[in-house]
């Protein structure tokens, strides 16, 4: 979503906020632009200067060299990268936007739900609108509200909006002022010496300071050069809980790879053992889980957990569900955060609610959460972003310690989420039944799976071979059942958002029920087809797409000798338990996606129409 950063100093802030927007581009843009206010000398007012470009940061940063070679001068000034939402993607819908009035400027994230009211207030006052932006309509109101306090001022429009908002807001009568404020869209300050930079996530801070605090909802922070003070909208005062950011630069940026996605990938082995390190101990067969442990009662008296995320968090949810019902043995189920918040859910007592997301910025899945907290749920989050807004809503959790996830297709927090779930599952499955020798045997298989997909990602030559035969098809199945039908959904929704290709993800045993009528000469049929309870069955179902003209590319277990005789292509995985085998299935189809999108030419860190984090509903 739209990406933010603005900084307040002593240095040229062009150069700051530029390269801490390139920082946000993985987030997912469609336009970008800035601006700086600098103050004439001999004078006590400043004067802002915006440019702004549909398209890429390059579009911006030509676009910036055309009217000022030299650069924007000035030490104040903020930047963003628009996703649209309303009005088209155009130089003039784009961000920073000015109000007709006071000097204002703003930059948004989020969506102002009641502007069209709002507007014809304003338009009605004489306002004369130039975008089409609800961002427009928030600028002209805190210009009409101006008199003379732009902190005030914001706090005053703010209690006139409905919806989302992080907003930055500088004006040229205060030129050593920005105020920022946050409602259910993410922004974080970072404080340096005598300097602030804000933005909507660490990695546009972590080259400049590591001490920040990230804003709640409703509060609104006037900065200056000499400090910050901190309020909500109604002006009482609040003490934000500054942190210690642990974000290595080097976690974000590319190395050697060529792609972000591709990083991500290689890195799960690595991100994998820092998800398990102390929370695993075999000898005693237990999970140590520090986050949840005030809740332990809770969860053995649970009796029913509901899992909730969006997209690849919902399929890892999924995964969750039949874990803890085979497992823990306690009712389960997985839903579309964006459903189950609006269809009136009945919420028992002793209901554990789970928030799945890499991001913890979801705004269905934070809307959800917050429906079931008041309908008595316990909370838990599974959440990679520490500090994030899900992360701080649950009444407790355990985090995927992925490191930063910055590929827009989300890989290794997908088997982290599922790390964290097995987890979740067997600190609950012994509290409730589980044997200490079934425990250890799991821990075991756990353990070994780093090692296990290093050696599947040694295969990266051959899975690339089996993108590159079909990688010209415009439609793709893929077929699991049991634990891996939702892997299944995920590979499908890895190849689509990347490589555009039309795929469908299904139980296997649906495909009788319709879709093999899609099924035509030379389809490609991604399997998965590991040894399980269900083996002989995929087997079937392979029989039948074979024999009606289809391509299948099997996922198979290592000395399975039937399958080279079923499929054209196979991918072989390492034994393991079928409970964990979504975390090495997913390896392979995330490296189909990646290699049929490069192929295809596709961008794969910054697929179209997508952003990173959805934190609109
Ligand atoms: C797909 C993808 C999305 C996210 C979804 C939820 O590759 O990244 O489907 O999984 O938008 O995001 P989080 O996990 O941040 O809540």
């Amino acid at each position: 979503m739209c990406g933010i950063v603005a900084y307040i100093g002593t240095k040229p802030a062009q150069p700051i906020i530029l390269e801490g927007l390139k920082r946000l581009e993985y987030r997912g843009y469609d336009s970008a632009g800035i601006a700086v206010l600098s103050v004439p000398s001999g004078s006590k007012t400043g004067q802002v200067k915006v440019v702004k470009k549909a398209g890429r940061i390059a579009n911006l940063e030509a676009e910036l060299k055309n009217v000022a070679p030299a650069g924007l001068p000035g030490t104040l000034g903020m930047a963003h990268t628009r996703w649209a939402t309303h009005g088209g993607v155009t130089d003039l819908n784009a961000h920073p936007h000015r109000d007709d009035k006071a000097g204002i400027c703003v930059i948004h994230n989020g969506i102002i739900e009641n502007y069209a009211a709002l507007k014809t207030y304003l338009q009605e006052k004489g306002h004369r609108f130039i975008s089409e932006t609800d961002t427009e309509v928030l600028t002209m109101l805190i210009g009409e509200l101006y008199e003379g306090d732009l902190e005030a001022a914001v706090q005053a429009a703010l209690r006139e909006v409905t919806g989302a908002y992080a907003i930055c807001v500088m004006c040229e009568n205060e030129p050593d002022t920005l105020v920022v404020a946050r409602k259910g869209a993410p922004l974080m300050v970072g404080i340096g010496a005598g300097e602030y930079i804000v933005a909507s996530d660490a990695s546009a801070i972590i080259a400049h300071t590591t001490q920040a605090f990230p804003l709640d909802d409703y509060n609104v922070v006037k900065i200056t050069r000499q400090g910050f003070r901190t309020s909500t909208t109604s002006n009482i005062a609040v003490n934000p809980k500054v942190m210690q950011l642990e974000l290595d630069l080097e976690e974000i940026e590319l190395g050697t790879y060529e792609h972000f996605m591709q990083k991500e990938i290689f890195e799960q082995p690595q991100s994998l053992r820092n998800t398990f390190r102390g929370r695993l101990q075999k000898d005693d067969g237990k999970v140590v889980l520090g986050g949840v442990s005030n809740f332990a009662k809770e969860l053995v008296r649970a009796k029913r957990v509901i899992l909730t995320g969006q997209g690849t968090a919902l399929h890892a949810a999924m995964i969750g569900e039949y874990m803890l019902e085979d497992l823990a043995k306690v009712p389960a189920v997985a839903e579309y955060a964006s459903e189950f918040r609006y269809r009136n859910p009945i919420i028992e007592d002793q209901t554990v609610v789970v928030a799945v997301s890499q991001s913890g910025e979801t705004a269905d899945t934070l809307a959800a959460l917050t429906e079931a907290k008041e309908r008595g749920a316990l909370s838990l989050g599974v959440v990679n972003v520490v500090g994030s807004s899900i992360a701080r809503e649950t009444d407790a959790g355990v985090y995927l310690r992925v490191g930063p996830e910055i590929g827009v297709a989300s890989t290794k927090a997908f088997t982290g989420q599922v790390a964290v779930l097995a987890m979740l599952t067997l600190f609950m499955a012994r509290r409730r039944h589980m044997s200490t020798d079934a425990c250890t045997r799991l821990i075991e298989d756990l353990e070994s799976i780093p090692g296990k997909i290093e050696r599947i990602l040694e295969q990266d030559a051959a899975i690339k071979k089996v993108a590159e035969r079909y990688c010209e098809r415009e439609n793709w199945l893929f077929l699991g059942r049991g634990y891996n039908y939702p892997t299944a959904l995920e590979g499908a929704l890895k190849l689509k958002e990347i490589s555009y290709i039309h795929a469908e993800g299904m139980p296997a045993a649906e495909m009788k029920h319709g879709p093999i009528a899609l099924i035509n000469d030379g389809m490609p049929a991604v399997f998965i087809a590991n040894r399980g309870r269900q083996y002989d069955k995929v087997m079937s179902n392979i029989a039948e797409v074979r024999a009606r003209g289809g391509h299948v590319i099997a996922i198979a277990t290592e000395g399975d000798k039937e399958i080279k005789k079923a499929a054209e292509d196979v991918i072989f995985i390492p034994d393991i338990a079928e409970q964990l085998s979504p975390m090495l299935t997913v390896i392979p189809m995330q490296l189909i996606a990646y290699h049929a999108a490069v192929l295809r030419g596709h961008d794969v860190d910054k697929p179209r129409n997508l952003a990173k984090s959805v934190t609109v509903e």
